[in-house]
């Protein structure tokens, strides 16, 4: 039976705002969001631009606290976390990519992909991370700064040092969004087989409905709450276990 990876209740994000001085000076950002994403699970975030989906993405990822409400990985309630667990568990469980790559800028390719690997003291960190750069194509840039890599070359690292640890949870903010179309295709392809390969559970927040589509799930974000879910139906029915 599939288990939930992530378990989201009553969460509720806000943030100081001096133009909202009529709301005690802060701007509601998120609003009693509740959601179960499955293990293995591939879950589209869409909707408007300043909806909530950045947000939401960095408290799953534990890089912002909440200001009510819990969210549990794996088990473990990042709320009850401090920062020093937080980051063990974020360099155990989880990838992120974002859309403007994120790279270390004076560390070649390959020193980027070794880094995560190095903190999880995994031996033979280099070797992997050179096998990981092998995996998404880029076996002859390894030496190359992310300022002599195309954007799509330096996404493509990104996915590698994401996927290096390979993390349960894979989070991606609009991945494609800084890539020209026949470029974002192939990030695109790259970031599905990797995900199928290694089963991680994805999110991915996209403006584009055909890679939202791609996704087994997709949510819609408006104003800070989750206005529709392709599998509310089916969420809270067991599934159908085969007999043994
Ligand atoms: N630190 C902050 N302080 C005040 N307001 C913030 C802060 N961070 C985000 N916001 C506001 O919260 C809202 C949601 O922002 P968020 O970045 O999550 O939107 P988004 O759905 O990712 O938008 P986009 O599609 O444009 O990336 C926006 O109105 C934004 O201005
Ligand atoms: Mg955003």
């Amino acid at each position: 039976m599939t288990s939930t990876l992530i378990s989201i209740r009553d969460l509720s994000y806000s943030q100081p705002s001096a133009a909202h001085a009529a709301e005690g000076g802060l701007v509601k950002i998120l609003k009693d969001i509740a959601l179960d994403i499955p293990s293995g699970q591939t879950l589209s975030i869409v909707g408007p631009s300043g909806s909530g989906k950045t947000s939401l993405m960095m408290l799953m990822a534990g890089l912002e606290a909440p200001t009510s409400g819990d969210i549990s990985i794996a088990g473990q309630n990042l709320g009850e976390m401090n920062e020093d667990e937080l980051a063990r568990f974020r360099r155990d469980n989880i990838g992120i990519v974002f859309q403007d790559f994120h790279l270390i800028p004076t560390m070649t390719a390959l020193e980027n992909v070794s880094i995560p690997l190095e903190f999880a003291r995994v031996p033979d960190a280099r070797k992997r991370a050179e096998k990981c750069l092998e995996d998404v194509g880029l076996g002859h840039r390894m030496d190359h700064l992310p300022s002599q890599l195309s954007g799509g070359e330096q996404q493509r690292v990104a996915l590698a040092r994401a996927f290096a640890v390979a993390p349960k949870l894979l989070l991606a903010d609009e991945p494609t969004g800084n890539l020209d179309t026949g470029t974002g295709a192939i990030i695109t392809d790259l970031l599905f087989e990797m995900q199928r390969q290694h089963n991680t559970t994805l999110v991915l927040i996209t403006h584009d409905p055909a890679l939202a589509e791609r996704c087994n799930r997709t949510i819609t974000i408006r104003d800070g709450e989750v206005i529709s879910d392709t599998t509310e139906t089916r969420h809270h029915a067991e599934p159908v276990e085969a007999a043994q």
